[in-house]
């Protein structure tokens, strides 16, 4: 396996291909993650690309085809973005435990991350390349070998043309080199959307009048009604996933822990959806009764992650935490997870709660 320089608390899901991700106290650590810390999520080979031959193909509805070297690339004007990456598969672990959901990578609140991107706005490109009337969607693929059911099928994806503005293409993540494990030389950074439409190893973009037919697109990653499950689902219904819902995840204290009475720290993050800020993040501690505003600790920025903190006093004994994000629209989150069980285990962003024990002699 190639070297990945990542941190050894790194949890490993799945060797191969490889899916890991960090401790949640080590994710809240730093508004940037640390490369070192940068959850991983693969579901084919990372592979090997010589960046002197690299080329990007833009095909499909265009005026004229390019073919794009790397050098080419970085020669265009760049930019820097700070943006999140989120897996649709985020605290799966947590529908998991309400019904099973067979097959898929059991996630907690690790597999997300905040970079500063750098690179060629896709714009830029599909300018160059002038985009035909009629195309409404950006389907890109990459160079990794993803197999299902004996198939190479590839791992593709795509947006719709209207989202074309705010993706970039990056060859620079945290003012380093993209890793190998990141999409080295050349990936697709899309803020606010699933990161399965960022596109690890971009290949080709496709300018075209339907979303993409790749299985990642097609099949995977699609939102099914609590009802639907293996046994009676059609592939061609389910919504395609886009925009990341509004969330917030208790980070400090971690699940179980057992924290020394007297003033306890609470530490999180949470997450906008279609970029609009949040407003405010409520903790509770007697099942939702009542609610106290925590510290947002940055300036609300529309592709980030914002990180809240405050500090409780609890008696001693058993207590449930919970925490609840509201946006400047008065949108807030799902109070039960069953509300947003479905059988792929997508997008659960119901009320996160932490159970944890108040003890006066903690030994530390
Ligand atoms: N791109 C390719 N080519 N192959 C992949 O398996 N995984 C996607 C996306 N891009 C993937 C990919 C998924 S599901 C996610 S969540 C993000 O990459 C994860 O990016 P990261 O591994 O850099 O954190």
């Amino acid at each position: 396996m190639k070297p990945l320089h990542k941190h050894p608390t790194m949890a490993i899901h799945q060797e191969e291909p490889l899916n890991a991700g960090p401790p949640l106290d080590a994710l809240r650590r730093a508004y940037v993650t640390p490369q070192e810390y940068f959850f991983v999520r693969n579901h084919g080979n990372i592979p090997t690309i010589d960046p002197a031959t690299y080329c990007l193909s833009i095909t499909g509805m265009v005026e004229q085809h390019l073919e794009l070297s790397l050098a080419e690339l970085k020669a265009m004007p760049s930019t820097t973005e700070v943006a999140l990456l989120q897996c649709a598969g985020i605290r799966r672990t947590e529908m998991a435990a309400i019904k099973p959901i067979p097959g898929e990578l059991l996630w907690g609140a690790e597999p997300i991350g905040n970079a500063q991107w750098r690179g060629v706005p896709l714009r830029t490109v599909l300018d160059e390349a002038g985009v035909q009337e009629g195309a409404s969607h950006v389907a890109f693929k990459g160079l990794d070998e993803v197999w299902r059911y004996g198939e190479q099928v590839g791992f593709g994806g795509s947006i719709p043309l209207e989202k074309a503005p705010d993706v970039l293409l990056a060859y620079e993540m945290n003012g380093e080199t993209l890793a190998p494990t990141h999409g080295f030389p050349l990936r697709v950074v899309v803020p606010g959307y699933l990161g399965a439409r960022s596109v690890k190893w971009l290949s080709n973009i496709n300018l075209q009048t339907e979303p993409s037919k790749n299985y990642f697109q097609a099949h995977a990653y699609k939102l099914f009604p609590p009802h639907i499950g293996p046994h009676n689902v059609d592939w061609n219904n389910g919504e395609m996933l886009g925009e990341l819902p509004l969330n917030a995840i208790i980070c400090q204290p971690a699940e179980g822990a057992i924290c020394q009475a007297g003033h306890i720290t609470v530490q999180g993050y949470a997450v906008s959806t279609y970029g609009v800020p949040i407003e405010r993040i409520e903790l509770s501690t007697d099942e939702g009764a009542n609610w106290i505003d925590v510290t947002i600790l940055e300036p609300s920025h529309p592709w980030s992650w914002c990180f809240w903190e405050t500090t409780l006093a609890l008696p001693v004994g058993k207590h449930q935490l919970i925490v609840r994000a509201w946006d400047v629209l008065q949108h807030t989150q799902p109070q039960e997870i069953e509300q947003v069980w479905n059988f792929k285990g997508y997008m659960n962003n119901a009320w996160h709660r932490i159970d944890i024990m108040v003890q006066d002699d903690v030994v530390i």
